[in-house]
């Protein structure tokens, strides 16, 4: 049977892609729910965004939940100098018509992991993790029963890209990263040490356009434009592609290695808010709450994502 997936993001390219490769995983994933949260665009993008991502793959069906628009503390972040204004810049999608739930992103995640049988939801954290935790908060006795959660999220020996210490989806919202860490539900997080390494080079975008299908084409121009951003910045042959890697995880496993450790978020600083610190050599006794994942195979990443999108329409 699938594994039931909840997916909370904020597109964002990466973001697309990241649902795109789900949705084209119907045997193995079972995309229940999306959430949306205010991250790389304010949340009247970000919506718009994941109906316009639904709707490409031709699941207008999938309910979709807004959620919180800005951080649980401090004033939003965003992420328009990477994203380009619309969040989704390089393809040109039509103006969405599916509905967005009336329901309150956070009290569908309360609903649905209180509803459904404990441990059977996984989620699939893409953006900063502000209504993860004010789910965890406002109702403590989801957390056992939450399956694991996936999450794109923190740096350590990569240090960071919204401040030279953070990493952006930590640092939009920190101290929801700290609840969530803090939170024992059992946790995968892929950092940015990790997603550097699967850079969109121009012969992947061309595999992926050469599919020839509608999402691969909307892939291609998507991460045509967000590589521009690292092109000029870092002088890297493509963009990172994060989000994805959330997914490709639980895709296939074997193509990623890790350990688990400590991992903790600096919330008081000002100099270094939202950093993550990593226990990768295990200097202390802390609990290991987190799966930390460093290593992929790139190009096995590459084919499976090319392989999983000639699936949609
Ligand atoms: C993360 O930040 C966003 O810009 C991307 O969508 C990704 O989730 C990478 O730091
Ligand atoms: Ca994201």
């Amino acid at each position: 049977m699938a594994r039931k997936i909840i997916i909370d993001t904020d597109p964002g390219q990466d973001d697309a892609v990241a649902m795109l490769l789900a949705l084209a995983a119907p045997d193995v994933l079972d995309v229940i729910g999306v959430v949306v949260v205010a991250g790389n665009v304010p949340l009247a993008r970000t919506v718009g965004n994941a109906r316009k991502v639904l709707e490409l793959a031709g699941r207008a069906d999938i309910p979709l939940h807004a959620g919180c628009s800005r951080p649980t503390r401090r004033a939003p972040v965003t992420a328009e100098h990477v994203h380009g204004p619309t969040g989704l810049d390089g393809h040109a999608f039509p103006e969405p018509t599916m509905p967005v739930q009336p329901q309150h992103g956070v009290d569908y995640l309360i609903e649905v992991l209180t509803r459904e049988p404990a441990g059977s939801i996984t989620l699939c954290t893409l953006g900063p993790l502000t209504n993860v935790a004010l789910a965890l908060v406002k109702a403590p006795s989801i957390a056992p029963r939450i399956r694991e959660i996936v999450m794109m999220a923190g740096a350590e020996f990569e240090v960071g890209n919204i401040t030279p210490a953070a990493e952006f989806n930590v640092y939009a919202d920190a101290e929801a990263a700290d609840v969530v860490l803090r939170s024992g539900v059992p946790i995968t997080m892929i950092p940015l040490d990790l997603s550097h390494q699967v850079l969109s080079t121009r012969d992947r975008l061309d595999r992926i356009a050469a599919i020839g299908n509608r999402a691969g084409g909307a892939v291609a121009g998507m991460l045509s434009f967000s590589e521009t951003f690292d092109r000029q910045k870092y002088g890297w042959n493509g963009a990172p592609l994060h989000d994805p890697c959330v997914i490709a995880w639980l895709l296939a496993p074997e193509m990623f290695g890790g350990r688990t450790i400590n991992v903790r978020v600096e919330t008081a600083s000002a100099l270094t808010y939202g950093a993550t610190v990593a226990d990768w050599w295990q200097i202390t006794d802390l609990p290991r709450n987190v799966h930390y994942l460093r290593d992929v195979d790139a190009a096995g990443f590459y084919d499976l994502l090319t392989q999983r999108l000639a699936r949609l329409p």
